[in-house]
């Protein structure tokens, strides 16, 4: 059984009465343990794929499978619940929370697990360790450079053992050294069982991929 599947995947953005036809069509299918890129020029509808794949948003038309589970109609609360669960993000402009330090950006997650705090401390330095930040944690996102918030924003999307990790252009505000100091952590990753899906402009950073999945005008090549 595929981990992910998506059928004929449609999302059509309404604005000021123009609509936007951002993915249309899309089918795909990702195995387990499966490391994939997406690939695309800007505005092809990356982001958008991932999104929907991710359970962040939901599509117009068609429908997605996680877990042979059809995630396409369930409200915000009942995506929120499985993102939790089973997806972590990594995003280009790491979306950390600029004044609380990294231990805290990391565990808040397991907040809305349910977690208490002695286990939620003990996971976070853990989740730190393992990306190398041991001595950063009680730094604020702004006394970390962005290599460092990249790391951090990776052990809180790792915090709840997520099956599944996305990646939107992970290394897209990163110099060369800390941007393969990212990759070399989501490879590490994916030789532990984690399923990776990646969106990137750069060939080089597909590489890292098994797969590469291409999309242009929102559409699957
Ligand atoms: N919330 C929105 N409302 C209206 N249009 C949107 C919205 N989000 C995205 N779009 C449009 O949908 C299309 C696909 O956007 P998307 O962000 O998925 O592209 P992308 O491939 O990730 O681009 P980039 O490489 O620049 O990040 C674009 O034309 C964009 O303008
Ligand atoms: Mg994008």
């Amino acid at each position: 059984m595929s981990l992910l599947k998506l059928v004929g995947v449609s999302k059509i953005y309404q604005l000021d009465g123009v609509s936007v036809k951002a993915v249309e069509k899309a089918s795909l299918e990702i195995k387990k343990g499966e490391f994939v890129a997406i690939m695309g020029p800007s505005g092809s509808g990356k982001s958008t794929l991932m999104h929907l794949a991710g359970c962040l948003d939901t599509p117009s038309s068609g429908k997605v499978y996680l877990k042979g589970k059809n995630i396409s109609n369930l409200n915000e609360a009942e995506l929120a619940r499985i993102r939790n669960k089973e997806i972590g993000f990594v995003f280009q402009s790491f979306n950390l929370i600029p004044r609380i330090k990294a231990i805290d950006n990391v565990s808040l997650p397991l907040i809305y697990a349910g977690v208490n705090y002695e286990n939620r401390i003990k996971r976070a330095i853990r989740a730190l360790e393992k990306v190398g930040l041991k001595e950063r944690i009680q730094h604020l996102p702004n006394q970390l450079s962005g290599g460092e918030q990249q790391r951090v924003a990776i052990a809180r999307a790792l915090i709840n053992h997520p099956e599944i990790i996305f990646a939107d252009e992970p290394t897209g505000n990163l110099d060369t050294k800390s941007g393969d100091q990212v990759m070399k952590i989501l490879k590490d990753l994916n030789q532990k069982g984690h399923t990776i899906i990646l969106v990137t402009h750069e060939q080089e950073i597909a590489d890292f991929a098994q797969r590469t999945i291409k999309i242009r005008d929102g559409k699957i090549e």
